[in-house]
């Protein structure tokens, strides 16, 4: 597939089957996070991987955004320490949440191609799932990706048109 038909092809999935997910794609998927793109290299995330049955229950009980099922959670949380130490307030407030939102997004894109389905939640409690995973204070989550094989795809919700996109587009004259 092309990447334009994978980034199409994607769609926020809810609802799985109960088929686990190999450790070779999970790990794949971990290697598309990394070469997403980062503020000054500096990659200041980690991610935890739950694949059992009870902790994904656990997680599920204190994200009021997380509906349906999955098989397989992977949770991007932002390395605060890492980020203020490299990159200082901006680094630590603004650029380590975009490094972790490009992360997921390789990550979907990658399920996607590997036939899985993914969802991204932030509707969840940080504090508490920091807590639940006895994470360190520096160490935050900030999206939890839901992953399993699908069991059905929704429909593709509406999308804007380029020209809705697009507010100011700044060219020469001579440019199409
Ligand atoms: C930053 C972010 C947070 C999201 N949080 C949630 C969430 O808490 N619960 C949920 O079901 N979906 C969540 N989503 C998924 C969106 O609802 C979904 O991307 C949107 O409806 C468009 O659908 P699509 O992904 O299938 O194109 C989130 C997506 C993003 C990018």
């Amino acid at each position: 597939m092309q990447v334009f038909d994978i980034i199409k092809k994607r769609r926020s999935v809810r609802f799985y089957t109960d088929e686990a997910i190999e450790g070779d794609k999970l790990k794949k998927l971990v290697e598309a996070a990394i070469w997403a793109p980062s503020a000054g290299n500096i990659h200041a995330w980690n991610i935890v991987i739950i694949q059992r049955k009870g902790d994904i229950e656990l997680v599920k009980a204190i994200s009021p955004g997380m509906l349906g099922n999955s098989t397989a959670l992977m949770i991007l949380c932002a390395d605060k320490r890492k980020a203020y130490a490299k990159g200082g307030e901006v680094g630590r407030d603004v650029l380590s949440k975009m490094d972790i939102a490009i992360a997921a997004q390789n990550l979907c894109l990658e399920a996607t191609e590997l036939g899985l389905g993914s969802c991204i939640i932030r509707s969840f409690n940080q504090e508490a799932v920091r807590g639940l995973l006895d994470l360190p204070e520096n160490i935050i989550p900030e999206l939890v990706v839901t992953l399993g094989y699908p069991r059905s795809i929704p429909h593709p919700p509406p999308r804007r048109t380029v020209e809705d996109a697009v507010i100011r587009w700044i060219k020469e004259e001579n440019e199409q």
